[in-house]
């Protein structure tokens, strides 16, 4: 027996605590069965959305979970803190749109309290920000967390009115913009992200406006390349106005200087050479990423995913709901863990579109 299995005292976050059995088997780190460690976690806590994004959902909208289908805050905390113990630090909060998930602040709060997270950060469409940014600060920093911030990403995909409007089927820019200036005013929730997808024939006529909204705000700008992820189906590979190509036409306007790339970062994150403000380009096609992706994925119904291009998932609210112990659901995920793709294979010949669109998976 090791000595932590017996019981003694360690460390985390310069807190002591002791250790049980149970903490002990959990403790090794996430693995896939291609060497990968597993940091990264991101919950979608809602298929529903407010907006009718044109590369996300058709203008209907979508059958949408039954309520007694989706976790509720119990069963995510439950295993969300599965995951952080298992060295899971980072928990990003997706959805559909998490901001219409009703006391979704409460959520963010129960989250905030698990003391292994070290990373907690949202991703919205921004619509509902100016009215939830206040609580959603306060609830994150209500826990002992180092720093006890929530990062944002908010996503803009055109700075003009009528051409937001066109792409996300609501008028909404203005609303979403007052919401990013609420944010901004808390120190806590700093570094801002707001990230725009690339559409060939639509985002080269946006990159002068991004590239000043980068310059001269304290949002960093990062472009997204189109994914086969669509409801439409209507994903097709000449749609995608790649990384190097945003990055060619930015440097035209204001020379850019790479900055190092973080362990498994998604984006490639560069300077303006006159130090005023960073843009990244998330090339997630054209340059996959998949060799060190540290993510898993889980949908708002308790599939586990281990891709966003993964045509099987794991069901863990049916053993949750049916008692299974935290042994039990710490084997299925280490099950399924080990099996994580060893890429997306997008643009090649036997590449399938996943079935569910990104709305239902949590981007
Ligand atoms: N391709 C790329 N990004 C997408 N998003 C939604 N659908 C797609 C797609 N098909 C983005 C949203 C948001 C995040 C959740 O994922 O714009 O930024
Ligand atoms: Fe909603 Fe996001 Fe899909 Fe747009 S991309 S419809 S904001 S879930």
């Amino acid at each position: 027996m090791s000595a932590s299995a017996a019981g003694v005292v360690s460390r985390t976050n310069g807190k002591s605590r002791i250790d049980s059995g149970y903490r002990m088997s959990v403790s090794e780190p996430l693995t896939d069965g291609h060497g990968r460690r597993i940091e990264d976690l991101r919950v979608s806590v809602t298929d529903r959305c407010n907006f009718r994004c044109q590369y996300c959902m058709p203008a209907e909208g979508l059958p949408w979970l039954e309520r007694a289908e989706i976790l509720s805050f119990d069963e995510i905390e439950r295993l969300v803190a599965l995951f952080a113990r298992m060295g899971v630090h980072a928990v990003r909060l997706t959805g559909g749109e998490p901001l219409v998930r009703r006391d979704f602040p409460r959520l963010l709060r129960m989250l905030a309290a698990i003391e292994e997270l070290q990373d907690l950060a949202i991703t919205t469409n921004g619509f509902r920000l100016e009215r939830d940014a206040a609580a959603l600060v306060a609830a994150a920093g209500s826990s002992q967390r180092p720093g006890g911030g929530v990062r944002f990403n908010v996503s803009v995909d055109s700075l003009q009115r009528d051409r937001f409007y066109a792409l996300t089927r609501r008028d909404a820019l203005d609303q979403v913009m007052r919401g990013l200036a609420c944010l901004a005013q808390y120190p806590q929730a700093h570094p801002i992200k707001v990230n725009a997808v690339a559409l060939r024939g639509f985002t080269e006529d946006e990159v002068p406006a991004f590239v000043e909204l980068a310059r001269h705000s304290a949002y960093e700008v990062r472009f997204i390349e189109f994914m086969p992820l669509d409801a439409d189906r209507a994903w097709t590979s000449d749609q995608v106005l790649t990384g190097a190509e945003l990055h060619a036409m930015v440097d035209a306007l204001h020379p850019l200087e790479p900055l190092e790339r973080e362990p498994s970062a998604t984006a490639r994150v560069y300077r303006f050479s006159d130090g005023r403000g960073r843009i990244g380009f998330i090339s997630s096609v054209s340059e996959p990423f998949c060799a060190d992706c540290n993510r898993i994925r889980l949908t708002a119904d308790g599939r586990l995913r281990t891709c966003l291009f993964s045509l099987n998932e794991t069901d863990l609210r049916g053993p949750l709901r049916e008692g299974a112990d935290d042994h039990e659901l710490e084997r299925l995920v280490r099950d399924a863990v080990w099996r994580k793709e060893l890429k997306h294979q997008i643009g090649e010949p036997g590449f399938i579109q996943p079935a569910r669109t990104m709305s239902a998976i949590g981007g």
